[in-house]
């Protein structure tokens, strides 16, 4: 394999080589029980240019196979972004015949940045057809929606009512948009929505049901709105917002509340959108970018760049009337990581102060539990914390997951880990509610060069990059953990495992 090098992930998707960013064409297909995997890519360098969908396959999610590009651009002007497929079984679109089996009746939708004459750049949803299952395309040459617009992009389109809906963004005009098709041809316009954080662009949306748990049991089902927006997100570059709230007939969108809320309080998780078409018994699941467009360019890497996230599994939850943040929120949670799960490297639910863990192996799946006493958790003399630290051999470079009991916080510290440059901003957390038995747990994956937190039983995720150095400067990964805690803190679980 030529997954070699230092920085990359492994148990996270990357290209071989070439540029990565927005997952595109997400779909599973249930008579091959394979996921696919489109992305925006440039296989000629590791840099954002000559956008393609890139292609890779997997039946669990986790290990991925590569393809060969799924959508090829016609000419270097006429640029492929990012967009969604469906799987046509019906025929509904006229596009296939009976020599096509149905679960191989591929119809992706793409936005054409139209480059041929520069004074007009005009941004159209494409689309293109696919007679051997997602692996290769048939551009159809009229686009299926062309409103003579600049930033107009990022279909996304799901069944729903019979129809086939598309969302799609007016980036600049901060617009999402629906249409609607009986033949996925021919599009109607019904609705649009505007709201949440006033970033630069809206762009990748996604408009996706999700189910409400209550005690492990589904009560209710809610529509989840995702939207990106880039530049200009709170912490600066490109981020992932989300909504809770309800669709009517005419695809009015209504979000319960006006909270803002992120999918991830990171700084990596971007244009993240949802599989489409998956088996009815599996949880709505979602992948992001693990990057942001405000330092990608100058990250340091190999032959490729970047990586995805890990696929989350979503639900939403309802907070509860007592609770400080009233509403629906959502949680996530790593896709079933038991196909890779390797050694245990600890195991312990006795109750410690500090510790440290070598690490032996590329990737790793943590889990801490903290227990602050009720003195602890507002005592601002003490200001009661818990601190896991991620280093490397020489302990020259350092992430720091610090779980502030006074504040109650959560943040990551990247700010000693390494590489750097000035958009790459050191500390991103996110405030969780105060627990009543003062406990706060985190699940964290670790892979070189990606740390993913999943805290509170999911109600807090967050994706960091990092790219450690070793005192000579060196390229360096992840060699041990260690943490502490202060006088009310105790530490009452620690996991580690091997993936
Ligand atoms: C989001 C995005 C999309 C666009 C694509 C181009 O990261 O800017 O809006 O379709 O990237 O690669």
């Amino acid at each position: 394999s030529t997954y070699y090098e230092a920085y990359r992930p492994q148990i996270h998707y990357s290209p071989s080589s070439g540029f990565m960013n927005d997952p595109n064409g997400l779909v599973y297909n249930p008579a091959s029980e394979l996921w696919h995997l489109s992305y925006q890519y440039n296989p000629y360098a590791p840099k954002a240019a000559n956008q393609h969908w890139g292609h890779a396959v997997s039946s669990d999610l986790i290990h991925w196979q590569n393809a060969q590009p799924a959508i090829v651009p016609p000419n270097e002007n006429l640029t492929v972004l990012s967009g969604s497929s469906v799987i046509d079984e019906n025929n509904t679109s006229g596009l296939f015949n009976d020599s096509t089996a149905p679960s191989d009746r591929f119809v992706a939708f793409y936005t054409e940045l139209d480059q041929r004459d520069p004074s007009t750049l005009y941004q159209r949803q494409k689309g293109a057809y696919s007679v051997d299952g997602g692996y290769s395309y048939t551009i159809i040459d009229e686009p299926v929606i062309d409103i003579n617009q600049t930033e107009f992009r990022d279909p996304k389109v799901f069944r729903h009512n019979d129809e086939w809906v598309m969302s799609v963004v007016l980036a600049s005009q901060y617009k999402v948009v629906w249409y609607t098709s009986t033949n996925l041809l021919e599009w109607t316009y019904r609705n649009s929505f505007t709201g949440g954080y006033p970033a630069y662009q809206y762009e990748c949306p996604d408009l996706l049901q999700v189910p409400v748990v209550e005690d492990g049991q589904q009560v209710d089902t809610k529509w989840l709105l995702i939207l990106s927006i880039q530049p200009g997100a709170p912490k600066g570059g490109s981020t992932a917002q989300y909504f809770i709230g309800d669709l009517d007939d005419d695809y009015n969108f209504t979000p319960d509340d006006s909270l803002t809320r992120f999918l991830s309080f990171g700084l990596d998780d971007y244009a993240t959108v949802s599989f489409g078409n998956a088996p009815q018994d599996h949880a709505p699941t979602i992948i992001g970018w693990a990057q942001n467009w405000a330092y990608v360019a100058d990250t340091p890497t190999g032959d490729y760049r970047s990586s995805m996230t890990i696929p989350r599994e979503l639900s939403i939850v309802r907070t509860g009337p007592t609770d400080q943040y009233e509403g629906y929120y959502l949680k996530q949670h790593p896709v079933d990581l038991s196909p890779i799960a390797g050694e245990v490297l600890e195991n312990s639910t006795e109750v410690t102060k500090e510790g440290s863990i070598a690490l032996n192996g590329d990737a790793f799946d943590l889990q801490f539990t903290f227990n602050g006493s009720a003195k602890g958790l507002y005592d601002s003399n003490e200001k009661p914390f818990a601190e896991v630290q991620i280093l490397n051999e020489d302990e020259s470079s350092v992430v720091k997951i610090h779980i502030d009991y006074s504040i109650h916080t959560i943040y990551v510290n990247r700010g000693n880990s390494g590489w750097e440059v000035d958009t790459f901003v050191n500390y991103a957390g996110d405030t969780f509610k105060p627990p009543s038995d003062g406990i706060v747990e985190f699940r964290a994956l670790l892979d070189r060069s990606l740390l993913e937190i999943f805290a509170q039983d999911g109600l807090y995720y967050a994706a960091n990059v990092f790219y450690m150095q070793n005192a000579n400067g060196e390229e360096d990964t992840p060699a041990k953990i260690k943490y502490t805690t202060s006088e009310s803190v105790n530490a009452t679980q620690v996991a580690v495992q091997a993936l």
